[in-house]
């Protein structure tokens, strides 16, 4: 038997880039063989194996034949007679279609090589069309490596026209999109991943809910605006994604702040992220016009933004609130944050001690807190206006 190194780590050696997962292909091999030699099999739909020592997957070469709608309308052939060069056949893109021998020699039947030099992310065949997940791949990879300068060749994008044209986009399962969208969201061109997804019109397939604002010129710049100015100060996807569709919804000219907020809420996203997202699209605008509230409405706001409770994601929305209005506004400064910082620094510790020694009711404590709450806040308000 002989065994390749493939896909993403052999591209991302080449490209001088660290390489995070390895995976292995086996040509000449059978299952039996493979287990004798204490490979472990994980494989449901078709052959991969665990390697007894690194754990690193092994699959055995195949080659696949389109046989039903969706990502997972597939028939796998694996067979000791299938050669490397058809394994690397039903890759997606040429750039992912190379491999590695162990005496450290490249083979590239389909020119990834020369497509990595020019930067180009093309598709290795016709066949490329036949799994939907690709035009999500292919936004990443456009994301992934922007910085480097890789382009969507023009034929592949026509292809992904296509797969968008056949509705099979559809039949993705949302979880399966969003972790695609995740590892586009960290990279460090997360705009470009959406700006794929427009121009190949997938968008409105994938994230039906973010189309309206998108197709709307100046929502959508506001909104990668947002995206790309959080990127230079928070890794985290989440909150990009936040920023993202804080953006998008600065001004709800679509109408359709209610819809993504469902969408938000439907979405199989973390119970963390779903509310993240509900603060920032619900209070943006009241967070952006802190410094005009009465202390009542300050003090509902903190409520709102479940700020004591909380300060952790407090600080995530106010930084994400700063970032979508400062490169909206092309301001640098948004004393709203410490505002809103102090303001709830401000109504903590207050001292309660005397009442409870005069024995008060609870529904007078309550008051005499909230009363002195106020009077705090209207203090603050002063010191800022
Ligand atoms: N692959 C493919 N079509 C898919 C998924 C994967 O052709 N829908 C192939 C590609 O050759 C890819 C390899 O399987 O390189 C491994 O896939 P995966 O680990 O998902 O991605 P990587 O290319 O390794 O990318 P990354 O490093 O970003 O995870």
């Amino acid at each position: 038997m002989d065994v390749y190194l493939v896909g993403g780590a052999v591209r991302d050696e080449l490209l001088g880039l660290a390489v995070t997962e390895r995976d292995w292909v086996v040509v000449g091999s059978t299952p039996e063989e493979m287990q004798s030699l204490g490979y472990k099999p994980v494989g449901k739909e078709f052959p991969v194996f665990l390697h007894p020592d690194s754990k690193e997957e092994y699959a055995l070469a195949r080659t696949e034949r389109k046989k039903g709608r969706g990502y997972h309308g597939f028939e796998f052939h694996a067979s000791p007679d299938v050669s490397l060069q058809e394994d690397l056949l039903r890759r997606d893109l040429t750039i992912n279609a190379m491999a590695r021998n162990t005496q450290g020699e490249i083979i590239d039947p389909y020119g990834g090589r020369e497509d990595l030099d020019n930067k180009i992310l093309r598709h290795v065949s016709d066949a490329f069309a036949e799994d939907p997940l690709r035009v999500l791949r292919v936004a990443r990879f456009a994301a992934k490596y922007h910085h480097l300068g890789f382009k969507v060749d023009k034929e592949t994008h026509l292809l992904m026209r296509q797969i968008v044209t056949s509705r099979e986009l559809r039949e993705i399962a949302p979880e399966r999109i969003w972790q695609e969208t995740t590892k586009a969201l960290i990279t460090d061109a997360p705009g470009e991943f959406f700006q794929v997804l427009l121009s190949t019109h997938a968008l409105s397939q994938v994230y039906p809910a973010l189309y309206h604002p998108f197709a709307d010129g100046e929502n959508h710049a506001h909104g990668l605006t947002a995206l790309n100015t959080i990127c230079s100060s928070h890794d985290d996807a989440q909150i990009r994604f936040a920023a993202l569709l804080g953006g998008l919804h600065y001004e709800d000219k679509t109408n359709n702040l209610n819809e993504i907020k469902k969408f938000t809420q439907e979405f199989p996203l973390s119970k963390d992220i779903k509310k993240l997202l509900n603060l920032v699209l619900s209070y943006q605008h009241k967070c952006h016009n802190a410094l005009q509230l009465s202390s009542e409405q300050l003090l509902r706001l903190i409520h709102y933004l479940d700020a004591r409770r909380n300060p952790e994601r407090y600080v995530n929305v106010l930084n994400i609130c700063e970032v979508i209005y400062n490169s909206i506004n092309k301001t640098k400064k948004y004393k709203q944050k410490q505002f809103l910082l102090d303001a709830v620094e401000t109504i903590e510790n207050i001292d309660i001690d005397t009442w409870v020694q005069e024995k008060v009711s609870a529904e007078e404590l309550t008051n005499n807190i909230r009363q002195a709450q106020l009077s705090r806040l209207s203090e603050l308000i002063n010191k800022y206006n």
